[in-house]
């Protein structure tokens, strides 16, 4: 395999998705070179190797449970969240309670899909889907009363009955934060006026939570074999809060089939394997000592993803040991930006600190016609602005942004979807997990584990 002649292309393509990876600006700039690429070829195509295997066995060499999210969900675990969701649908408020692998996937489904104001419109305008809003994401008493107030100000409004639906999430079924917030928001609703509360939970049979649904006879769905939870997002314990919220999650889950179909057939080929390309030129940048990841979607509806692939680059990475058990200390440091806030706040830095991170950029190429609502008027005082839609800027401004580094040797790259939409996003997010996949292989470490959250949990349970 030649790297420069799919370096020299500049993106990776997965057409049928519309999705892109466009690495130009990382290669040749800041020190990771087409020679350094070839030379690690050999490397990245052990990881597909490794990748692949993990397909088709389901078995993880660092790992007791199975390891299944690169199989993509199955009809037969789809079809009960949709029945559930079905259900459900007639409640006013569904309250998702979660935190980690158990939140974060979820609140990306909404906010890209749905939009940041979802909550805020008209039933109608929600496709008749109730309100959607996350709890458990933390342990903060002043939003947790905020909570319990929004909702007994639409029960006092509504003049009937108010149906509230809280929805637990926990694969273990014991994380103190969902825990204490499912007991806490359970009791607050049960004591608010009007409010008619009821209790669901997606969690492994036979944990304290599923005991609990039981008791007050809940509805209860299974959390699925072999996922941990930052790889979950396109299983029930993402698609459940997608479901209910009206995410077309069978273009979703098509979107990740394609994105895993594209992977098998690239074969250990980076040219033609954006999640491949995409590791290996991180994990070059890291050892050069840019191993800080900014992560910088230009759209608030994508802020979320940039959250979500924390998590799953932080936890999959950050080990003490590697898989030989060698102290290693490895890890990137992830990093959320958003484009273009974040050029009015973060980006001196990036373009004048330290030479010690990437900055990775996301962006929509299509977002349909423009409206009055993000175009520039025609007016004087515009000046060059006149005219232009929000979107062109938006993009100017990122390319603007990836050029002004690269002038000042700092390398970026950038994932640009056609557009927002289910199948792309199902796509994008499986092809982020496969590149953390393939960056553990490349890092040999076990990226399926969190055996360091465990210190700060064993002194906390001590001092409760
Ligand atoms: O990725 C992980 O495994 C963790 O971040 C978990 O998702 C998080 O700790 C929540 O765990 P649980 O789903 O058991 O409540």
């Amino acid at each position: 395999m030649d790297a420069r002649a799919f370096l020299d292309r500049g993106a990776v393509r997965l057409d049928d998705v519309g999705l892109e990876y466009r690495f130009a600006k990382s290669v040749g700039v800041g020190g990771v070179d087409a020679a350094a690429v070839a030379a690690a070829l050999p490397r990245a195509r052990a990881a597909a190797g490794a990748f692949r295997a993990l397909l088709e066995t389901g078995e993880a060499p660092c790992m007791d449970e199975a390891v299944l999210w690169p199989r993509v969900t199955p009809p037969e675990q789809v079809a009960p969240v949709q029945a559930w969701a079905a259900r459900a649908r007639g409640a006013d408020v569904v309250l998702s309670i979660g935190i980690g692998g158990s939140y974060l996937g979820n609140r990306v489904l909404r906010d890209a899909l749905l939009g940041t104001t979802y909550n805020a419109r008209p039933r109608a305008a929600r496709g008749d889907w109730p309100e959607l809003h996350f709890a458990g994401f933390h342990l903060d008493p002043a939003e947790s009363r905020d909570l319990v107030d929004l909702v007994r100000a639409k029960a006092a409004a509504a003049g009937r009955p108010l149906r509230v639906v809280l929805l637990a999430i926990s694969k273990s079924g014991t994380t103190t934060e969902t825990l204490a917030s499912t007991l806490g928001l359970l009791r607050a609703m049960q004591e608010v006026p009007g409010v008619k509360a009821e209790l669901a939970a997606l969690t492994a049979p036979g944990s304290v939570l599923s005991e609990l649904v039981r008791a007050k006879q809940g509805e209860e769905l299974p959390f699925p074999e072999g996922i941990g939870g930052r790889w979950s997002v396109l299983t029930p314990v993402g698609l459940v809060t997608a479901a209910v919220s009206g995410v077309d999650v069978g273009a979703l889950l098509d979107g990740a089939r394609a994105a895993q179909a594209a992977i098998r057939a690239a074969d250990g080929d980076p040219g033609r394997d954006p999640a491949l390309l995409y590791a290996l030129l991180h994990h070059l940048h890291a050892g050069q000592g840019r191993a800080g990841a900014v992560f910088m979607p230009y759209s608030e509806r994508l802020r979320s993803v940039s959250e979500w692939y924390v998590q799953l680059l932080a936890e999959s990475l950050g080990k003490e040991k590697d898989r030989q058990g060698q102290v290693v200390h490895a890890g990137r440091t992830p990093i959320v930006a958003v484009g273009t806030t974040d050029m009015h706040a973060q980006t001196q830095l990036h373009q004048e600190g330290p030479h010690d991170k990437t900055v990775t950029t996301l962006d929509v190429a299509d977002w349909g016609p423009a409206t009055v609502a993000d175009r520039v008027p025609d007016e004087a005082v515009a000046g060059k602005l006149a005219g232009k839609t929000f979107a062109q800027l938006n993009t100017l401004a990122r390319e603007a942004n990836e050029d002004a580094l690269r002038g000042s040797g700092r390398p970026s790259d950038a994932w640009v979807l056609d557009r927002l939409d289910a199948r792309g996003v199902g796509a994008l997010l499986y092809t982020l997990m496969a590149s953390v996949a393939y960056e553990g292989e490349l890092m040999d470490v076990c990226a399926y584990d969190q055996p360091g959250v465990e210190a700060y949990k064993k002194i906390m349970k001590a001092r409760l």
